[in-house]
């Protein structure tokens, strides 16, 4: 947990070495100059060089994470849209107001105070952060790349987690503006991707034989093969790896402690991939017993490309409580 003090002294060094002029953003395979106006840019840039320059660490994660907050909010893109495009004004389909709006959008994007949505960003997040040290004693935070390989031994009495979907969220994509901007994409995003679960690419040498690792799931991954082999490769090493990461989580959990999954279902080929399910059928083989499923409905979140009718769109959530048994 960071402290006030580190966050008040870090924010000083941060504008007192504020560099005059910013310099090209990070390379990587996005022209971040063309999803940015130049004015931003330099903002962006500017302010990335000076938080640099604070030591590695905690603090230094946490001004990263508002900083992204920031590109976030200051691209060029359509903020209805989760994956990068551009903000079209003239697109047929818009109502007046709708226009009106991405013309608003367009303006606020391109003349926005970097420095000023910074510096709100960071008192938001050390209130939320403020508000987790009231609730829990001595909150501890760790920062992993990979949830199949989390790093450490200690026990923890809860894990809240909102995993990935199947096959139905770009994640990389989704943020591959902020990953370059942090200096996390000078290599591309393959690598990030191959870490993402519930990715979408694979390489022909990728798409080997595998086998899922729930009997529940043989005969809908079966019909999804006949129509798409490859949706059936995705599907299946969604399971496996989900299976992993939720192993790995159940190895930290104390006796009794509690697993909250966030999850939602959504559809395949035309079937309802029931993610729910088969997550809490892993949870049960791994030794956690489920005490509480409650329905949360949600704004839409389906994907806006070619396949949208067949990804489906994922109108609810489900609250997974889970219990370890002794
Ligand atoms: C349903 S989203 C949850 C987002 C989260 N609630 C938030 O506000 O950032 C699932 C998240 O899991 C991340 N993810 C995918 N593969 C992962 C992995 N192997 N280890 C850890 N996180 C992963 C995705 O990048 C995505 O951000």
């Amino acid at each position: 947990m960071i402290s006030e003090d580190a966050v008040d002294s870090g924010l000083e060094m941060i504008w007192s070495s504020l560099p005059k002029r910013g310099s090209k953003p990070p390379s990587g395979s996005v022209d971040l100059e063309k999803w940015f106006s130049p004015k931003v840019v330099s903002q962006l840039s500017r302010l990335r060089q000076s938080i640099e320059a604070i030591p590695g660490g905690p603090t230094e994660r946490f001004f990263k994470t508002c900083f992204s907050a920031v590109v976030s909010r200051v691209g060029l893109t359509d903020p209805t849209v989760p994956v990068p495009v551009r903000i079209d004004t003239d697109r047929k389909s818009l109502t007046k107001n709708q226009r009106k709006q991405r013309k608003q959008w367009l303006v606020d994007r391109s003349t926005a105070d970097v420095f000023g949505l910074f510096e709100l960003f960071v008192a938001e997040n050390f209130e939320r952060l403020k508000l987790l040290s009231e609730q829990c004693t001595a909150p501890k935070a760790a920062v992993f790349e990979d949830a199949r390989t989390a790093p450490g031994d200690c026990l923890v009495d809860l894990v809240i987690s909102s995993p990935p979907y199947g096959s139905a969220q770009k994640y990389i994509r989704s943020s591959s503006l902020n990953l370059q901007w942090l200096g996390m994409a000078r290599s591309g995003l393959r690598d990030l991707e191959r870490q993402s679960i519930g990715r979408e690419h694979f390489s022909h040498s990728e798409r080997v034989e595998i086998d899922s690792p729930l009997p529940s799931s043989k005969a809908l991954l079966n019909k999804i093969g006949k129509v798409n082999p490859l949706r059936r490769h995705i599907a299946t090493t969604f399971l496996i790896e989900m299976r992993d990461a939720l192993s790995r989580t159940c190895s930290r959990l104390k006796s009794r402690g509690h697993l909250v999954l966030i999850v939602g279902n959504n559809t395949v080929c035309g079937h309802t991939f029931d993610t729910q399910n088969y997550l809490t059928e892993i949870c049960e083989m791994l030794g956690l017993e489920l005490q509480l499923r409650l329905e949360d409905h949600i704004r839409s979140r389906g994907l806006i490309t070619k396949r949208h009718s067949t990804a489906g769109l994922i109108s609810k959530e489900t609250i997974l409580l889970f219990k370890k048994t002794p």
